[in-house]
């Protein structure tokens, strides 16, 4: 049987940087992997292009039953500790908006960078290669039953991520693991997602696939916590854009969401200023200033307002119903376009039984969680790229001295 200090099963974004940092630590590391390419989802993040850290990441970007759990991990590595090692393989990055830092050229650079670091840590790469199960020996090891052979070890690093995705290799592989070892998880379900709409519902908008606009979107009738100024973007099927993705991770099922059409902007009281102002102007028109026309002639077209009637002409009633609807437009989704489509799981492992500073198993030393298979889930726009990257160095670092005192023993 092979044996090695550690092995990460999961060689995406958390688990090669914790790879990579844990035989630079000088442990024998094995990183394994059943898909048949490396880190697909680096490569198709971003667009191609990877938001690889936003430079604003902290506790409060991060949804999670535990809040405060992932401060410790991203205090002690963050968006510059990344940039430094961006620097020293010369890749070259350029900040989008809010923080949101890209590569100039390609993500397969950072996948390089992630793979010239384990080589440099001399990891020992076992992929395409599925591990079936995992057993605890008498000598207090962990042992991999893998399709090439068994392998055991004295740390085991879980960093198989979550659900989403599947058809690029996305499992439920830390959450059973989780399980077998006797921890709990916080419900999983799609995150960073697209919101759908019955066919019924949406009839009305269907027409508006395509149309995108800034909005405020807040989730729960009385916005809840999450509110964001970000774009919305209308499909055949319901909402997506930034807007909607961020919200979405809020959004409670059978909850509506509210939707400000003209943020900063009190749409009521400005229509009846713009009334009493006695312009002759038609109201379509004067929308189509503040809004895409297309919205905003179904709009009026949904309310049984001509797109020509005068400003003047329309009673003061009917101009703040109208104001206010463009201001409160509140619906509620009959769903989410699901893991096919989503960005990331939200759940998962249950944090109040890691060490936030080790990411260690309270339950099985030497057994760690890291990346998205683990409760904290981060905004849209960087963010959980650094949660991969904090967590991937606080475990690798952690799992060096663990093997070493368990190899003294
Ligand atoms: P990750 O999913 O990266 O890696 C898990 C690895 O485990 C995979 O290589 C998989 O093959 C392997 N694995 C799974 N089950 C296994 C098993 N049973 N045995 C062996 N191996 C197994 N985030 C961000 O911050 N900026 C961005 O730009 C984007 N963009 C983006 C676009 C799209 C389309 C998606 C789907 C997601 C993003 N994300 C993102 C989210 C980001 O990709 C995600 O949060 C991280 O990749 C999570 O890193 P992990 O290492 O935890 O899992």
């Amino acid at each position: 049987m092979e044996s090695f200090d550690i092995a990460v099963i999961g060689a995406g974004a958390a688990g090669m940087m914790c790879a990579a940092v844990a035989g630079q630590g000088g442990a024998r590391v094995v990183l394994v992997d059943h898909a048949p390419r490396l880190a697909e989802k680096i490569r198709i993040s971003g667009g191609g292009r990877c938001n690889f850290t936003n430079l604003q990441a902290g506790p409060a970007n991060y949804l999670s039953a535990n809040p405060h759990f992932c401060r410790s991990a991203l205090a002690r590595y963050t968006p510059r500790d990344f940039l430094a090692l961006l620097k020293a393989h010369r890749i070259a990055w350029h900040e989008k908006h809010r923080g949101q830092l890209f590569c100039d050229h390609s993500s397969e650079s950072i996948i390089d960078l992630l793979k010239a670091e384990c080589d440099t840590g001399r990891v020992a790469w076992r992929r395409p290669v599925a591990v079936q199960g995992v057993r605890r020996d008498e000598g207090a090891s962990f042992v991999l039953d893998t399709n090439a052979g068994e392998i055991a070890v004295r740390s085991l690093v879980i960093a198989t991520g979550g659900l989403s995705i599947p058809k690029i290799g996305a499992t439920d592989f830390a959450y059973r693991i989780a399980k077998q070892f006797g921890h709990k998880l916080v419900d999983m379900r799609p995150a960073l997602v697209p919101l759908t709409f019955t066919s019924d519902a949406w009839a009305p908008f269907s027409a508006l696939a395509g149309v995108s606009l800034e909005v405020e979107v807040a989730a729960g009738r009385k916005g809840g916590q999450g509110s964001f100024v970000e774009d919305l973007l209308f499909t055949h099927r319901g909402l997506s854009g930034p807007g909607i993705l961020q919200i979405s991770s809020y959004w409670q099922s059978a909850e509506p969401i509210v939707i400000d059409l003209l943020p900063g902007r009190d749409a009521a009281a400005e229509l009846l200023e713009a009334k009493s102002s006695g312009t002759k102007r038609q109201i379509g028109n004067l929308l189509a200033q503040w809004l895409p026309a297309r919205l905003a002639h179904a709009w009026l077209e949904a309310r049984g307002v001509s797109i020509e009637a005068r400003l003047a002409d329309l009673p003061d009633k009917a101009l703040r119903g109208l104001g206010e609807a463009f201001s409160r437009w509140t619906l509620t989704p009959s769903g989410t376009e699901g893991y096919r489509k989503a960005e990331v799981t939200k759940g998962g492992v249950d944090t109040r039984e890691l060490s936030s500073t080790t990411m260690m198993s309270a339950r099985m030393p030497g057994l760690y969680f890291i990346g998205e298979a683990v409760d904290v889930t981060g905004w849209l726009g960087g963010y959980n790229f650094q949660w991969a990257w904090a967590s991937g160095v606080a475990a690798g670092q952690a799992a060096v001295e663990f093997a070493r005192s368990a190899r003294s023993a």
